[in-house]
């Protein structure tokens, strides 16, 4: 099945993540802007995780936030965040997860989000509900904006964290409280299972929010 071999390279890979958070001294280098970091572990993390799907099913496509790009002829292809959450994993704080999404013809079909400081990981099947720890979990019941507590995240980039800073002035009165923790597929399973009401964020990649979305959808089917 997808869901488990995505789920094996996902605990493999934040395995690989929490030896190198003990290892400390990581190589960092950056990307879009010089507070978008990449450390030698979201490369080895990648790399890892490309081994291991290649290996298992050579025929697929892979897209990862560090560059993989492989086309594939079986019709899945594979979306990987290696690190979602680099800033708070090279500041040594919890809240990064590996990400792993796999679509079928274009259409998420399976999510892993593995966020081993917490010990969780989110699972999804599309139609199959959504699950923490093999458990399964629903959203919230808040309907009321202004009783929500709402997650949101910011881009790397300086001018769309200006418009993204006046959007955050209208929202912060209209609702109960705003939370920005650091790594999307974490948010979304946040809100899978309750924790918060609602995400929202422009300027997302498909590997940020492929699998999170997922389990947000599948548990949104199953309300709390
Ligand atoms: C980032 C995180 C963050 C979000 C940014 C993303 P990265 O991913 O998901 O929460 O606000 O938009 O780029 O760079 O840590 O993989
Ligand atoms: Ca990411």
């Amino acid at each position: 099945m997808l869901l488990d071999l995505a789920r094996s390279v996902a605990l493999e890979a934040a395995e690989l993540l929490m030896a190198g958070l003990r290892r400390g001294n990581l190589a960092v280098d950056t990307k879009t802007s010089p507070t978008d970091m990449v450390s030698e572990m979201d490369r080895a993390a990648e790399q890892l995780i490309v081994d291991m799907l290649r290996s298992a099913r050579p025929h697929d496509a892979i897209l990862g936030e560090e560059g993989a790009n492989d086309a594939g002829t079986s019709g899945v292809r594979w979306v990987v965040d290696p690190i979602d959450g680099t800033t708070n994993y090279l500041h040594g704080l919890p809240g990064f997860a590996v990400s792993i999404a796999a679509e079928l013809h274009g259409t998420t079909v399976a999510g892993v989000v593995a966020d081993p400081m917490h010990n969780e990981t989110f699972t999804a099947v599309a139609g199959g509900g959504a699950r923490r720890n093999g458990e399964p979990i629903s959203v919230a019941t808040v309907d009321d904006p202004s009783l929500a507590l709402v997650s949101t995240g910011f881009s790397y980039d300086p001018e769309r964290r200006r418009r993204q800073a006046a959007v955050l002035v209208a929202v912060l009165p209209a609702v109960g409280d705003l939370r920005r923790m650091g790594a999307a597929s974490v948010d979304l399973c946040s809100v899978a299972c309750g924790r918060v009401d609602a995400h929202y964020e422009r300027g997302l990649q498909p590997w940020d929010y492929a699998a999170g979305a997922l389990v947000a959808t599948e548990a949104g089917r199953h309300r709390g």
